[in-house]
């Protein structure tokens, strides 16, 4: 069976030695490990198909992988077997000008492919916060989005067509350079996302459009997360649809700040809104960026600081990013993807509030709140293994049951990957459930491309 894969993965793309196998064992979900049996780099597709059929000869369950930067365990090897790291497959293919579209290989870092494209005065949208390590073929897997889906959407909505292999070898193609395309099932969406449970992802044909050069940044503070979320709402009323609008309370900076060693705008006042405005023309961009602030102070903000040059803009995008690192660093934490309908923000605010007292939880709320998507980080601080076994579980039941009866989901863009499958029956119907699993079924008859994810047991 070695020699089979050995062959398959090519010279030099077959790891066995322990200690080259470790990276393979975990990604950024919690302190979770499991260990591959093996892991395969491949160079082509050609490689991955013939990977993908020794796998299915032999029943190996193969968890395929980007840079491994997911939270909700998707690249997990949670059964061991094969890993299959897509991250030697890193070339941009091309840049289409003329048709404003790039062609890569899943291995490409997704902050690679965005400076690539700039240089040539274009712009792929899509910006999750480990953008500068993530993998676009992850990206995909997981749909992930990212502050600038406020404006611009997330990963899904700039993806035209996929190469990918199927769990028994077989390559297909889905969608082209195409921006319009009704020709049968709309199989490329429904890969993005699948979480690696469908297909293996080889090939990715994205969509650009011209770099917006100008932008506006700033930051309003509130005393109240809800008083936040309130200003908010009042932002797309004065017709200005910003690019972001991130939202951090007071303890999300703070960590930040100790992380970076330094100070940051706003993070002394309870909740922050960090804001940009971005566009092709300078003065509408001035114009939009201050008549935000403008609506901020009137409804609500204790103070407004705009951000006078690109590297006071850059210090603000900086506290931002550091804000899931440095949560992380706190303590032993769960995080949950919560997203709702932006209007009911205040409410969702209000009840995560009374949830995290009643159950005497420490949380830190931070995320996109312009698309309605705040993680909401439990952590375990001082609290003893026992409490938090106890706790935490009718804690997050009641969250995400709240958030659901908002018209909201239990992942905005971390994906359900294995730490977030028990709670699908709360978002999802049985039949909803039952039909994903015969859809699975249609594309990995033998249960093996990246098992134990997504799909309750
Ligand atoms: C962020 C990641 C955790 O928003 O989604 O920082
Ligand atoms: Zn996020």
């Amino acid at each position: 069976m070695l020699e089979a894969l050995r062959t398959a993965a090519g010279p030099g793309n077959l790891i066995l030695d322990r200690e080259a196998l470790e990276k393979y064992a975990s990604d950024e979900t919690e302190d979770l490990v499991f260990w591959p049996a093996v892991a395969a780099t491949p160079t082509t597709t050609a490689q991955v198909s013939a990977l993908m059929r020794v796998a299915h000869a032999h029943n190996i369950p193969v968890t395929p992988r980007g840079a491994g930067t997911g939270l909700s365990g998707g690249a997990l090897p949670v059964k061991g077997g094969l890993a299959l790291s897509l991250e030697k497959m890193n070339r941009i293919l091309e840049i289409d000008r003329a048709n404003l579209m790039a062609v890569v290989e899943p291995g490409v870092i997704t902050q690679v492919l965005q400076e690539a494209v700039e240089a040539e005065g274009l712009f792929y949208p899509p910006d999750p916060a480990s953008r500068g390590s993530c993998m676009l073929g992850g990206n995909v897997a997981e749909c992930a989005g990212g502050p600038r889906a406020l404006k611009y959407g997330v990963t899904k909505d700039w993806i035209l067509g996929l190469e990918a292999v199927l769990a028994d070898g077989t390559v297909i193609n889905t969608g082209g350079k195409l921006l319009k395309n009704v020709t049968g099932y709309n199989l490329t969406q429904l890969l993005v996302g699948s979480e690696g449970t469908l297909a293996v992802v080889t090939k990715i044909i994205l969509k650009l459009i011209p770099y917006p050069p100008f932008r506006s940044t700033l930051v309003a503070t509130f005393d109240s997360l809800e008083g936040a979320a309130v200003a908010l709402t009042k932002i797309f009323e004065a017709r200005i649809i910003p690019c972001a609008t991130e939202f951090m309370e007071s303890s999300a900076i703070q960590a930040a700040a100790k992380k970076r060693g330094r100070h940051f705008p706003g993070m002394e006042a309870p909740a922050t809104l960090l804001i940009e405005v971005d566009g092709y023309d300078r003065d509408v961009v001035e114009r939009d960026g201050q008549r935000t602030g403008e609506v901020c102070l009137a409804h609500g903000a204790l103070d407004v600081i705009v951000a006078d040059s690109p590297t006071q803009q850059k210090e603000m995008w900086d506290m931002r990013r550091a804000i899931g690192e440095a949560v992380k660093g706190l303590s032993i934490y769960k995080e949950e993807d919560t997203v709702v309908p932006r209007a009911n923000l205040p409410k969702l605010m209000r009840a995560l509030d009374d949830i995290k007292k009643r159950h005497g939880l420490t949380t830190i709320c931070y995320g996109h709140a312009g698309d309605g998507n705040i993680h909401v980080n439990i952590l375990k601080m001082q609290m003893s293994d026992r409490d938090w076994a106890e706790k935490l579980p009718p804690a997050i039941r009641e969250i995400f049951t709240e958030v659901v009866k908002l018209g909201g989901t239990i992942s905005g863009e971390h994906g359900i990957g294995f730490v977030q499958r028990e709670w699908l029956p709360l978002a999802m119907t049985k039949d909803e459930i039952e039909l994903m699993r015969r859809v699975k079924a249609a594309f990995d008859p033998k249960g093996l491309l990246n098992p134990s994810k997504l799909i309750p047991e």
